[in-house]
């Protein structure tokens, strides 16, 4: 039996994750900001914390209290975050630094406040949500795309630092999964109203279109997730979803097609002595 921690359990894949692990028989201490969720069979496995992922003394509190109620957490799951869609000049500073807050800054401060809990333990697994935005980027949600790298690149530097303390790292980058992810409430667009790509217009107006039709099931992603805690050896990066596996391949193609073609280039910075 495991205990998890996981953030953003109102609805979505939050969601999805703790009721999949309360039916594997697990433990869960989830956050959410406003109104608790519907859970089946949850009783005393499930403690619900209130916190806003912006409230950095309220997220730091959350996480000593999330390894006081069962006595230890052994997965953690940054789930909770949020969308910004938009041209890169449309966004202002407040809505780069408010998704970088909830997105990047509060996974960070999350597993620094857990790291001398999951030391003394001995043990731990720290599952980030990223996205294929974080690894096969899209037109129209730049700043979005940022954060993901940013939680891809510091789980995948994080996994070498803590493996030999016994703790595993899983960045989890799914493709598109149908929850309220690009509905109103959940996704922001950028403050300004700046439209000189006709590339970002057409993205926009296929991510209205594609708003709860996503090929993604979030039950059988949250399967998956805690299937793969529950696993011996989990993988530091795990694609969710065939078209997140179709776009990950397809950035690795041309990426080795560019490393090819500047070869030369590349290995010329090299002194020469
Ligand atoms: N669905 C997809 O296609 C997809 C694809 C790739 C990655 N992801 C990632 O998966 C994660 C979950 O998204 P989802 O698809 O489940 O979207 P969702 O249905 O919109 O759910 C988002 C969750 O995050 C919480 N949240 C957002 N901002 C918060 C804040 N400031 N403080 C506290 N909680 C906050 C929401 O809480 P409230 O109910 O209080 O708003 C909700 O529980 C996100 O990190 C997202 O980037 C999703």
């Amino acid at each position: 039996m495991k205990n998890w921690f996981i953030t953003g359990v109102s609805r979505g894949l939050g969601l999805a994750i703790a009721q999949a692990a309360l039916a594997k028989g697990d433990r869960v201490v989830g956050t959410v900001r406003s109104e608790a969720p519907e859970l089946d069979g949850a009783g005393e496995n499930l403690v619900l914390l209130k916190v806003d992922m912006s409230d950095e003394q309220g997220v730091v509190s959350a996480v000593h209290e999330a390894f006081k109620v069962f006595g230890g957490i052994d997965v953690i799951v940054n789930n909770a975050g949020f969308g910004l869609l938009g041209a890169v000049e449309a966004s202002s500073d407040e809505d780069v630094q408010r998704l970088f807050d909830v997105n990047v800054f509060t996974p960070i401060r999350i597993v620094r406040t857990a790291l001398p809990y999951l030391r003394a333990q001995g043990r731990g697994h720290i599952m980030n949500i990223t996205s294929i935005a974080g690894r096969a980027p899209g037109v129209g949600a730049a700043i979005y795309a940022a954060t993901k790298f940013a939680l891809e690149g510091f789980s995948a530097s994080l996994a070498q630092e803590v493996e030999s303390l016994g703790i595993r790292v899983t960045a989890v980058a799914p493709g598109q999964f149908r929850t309220d992810f690009l509905a109103e409430k959940s996704v922001r667009k950028s403050s300004a109203e700046v439209d000189y790509s006709p590339a970002v217009t057409a993205a926009l107006a296929a991510m209205s279109e594609l708003n709860h039709h996503q090929l993604g099931d979030p039950k059988l992603a949250a399967q998956a997730i805690v299937n793969t805690a529950h696993s011996a050896n989990p993988p530091l990066h795990l694609l969710l979803g065939s078209d997140a596996l179709q776009r990950a391949r397809g950035k690795l193609a041309v990426l080795m097609k560019e490393m090819a073609a500047w070869e030369d280039v590349t290995v010329g910075t090299d002194f020469k002595d």
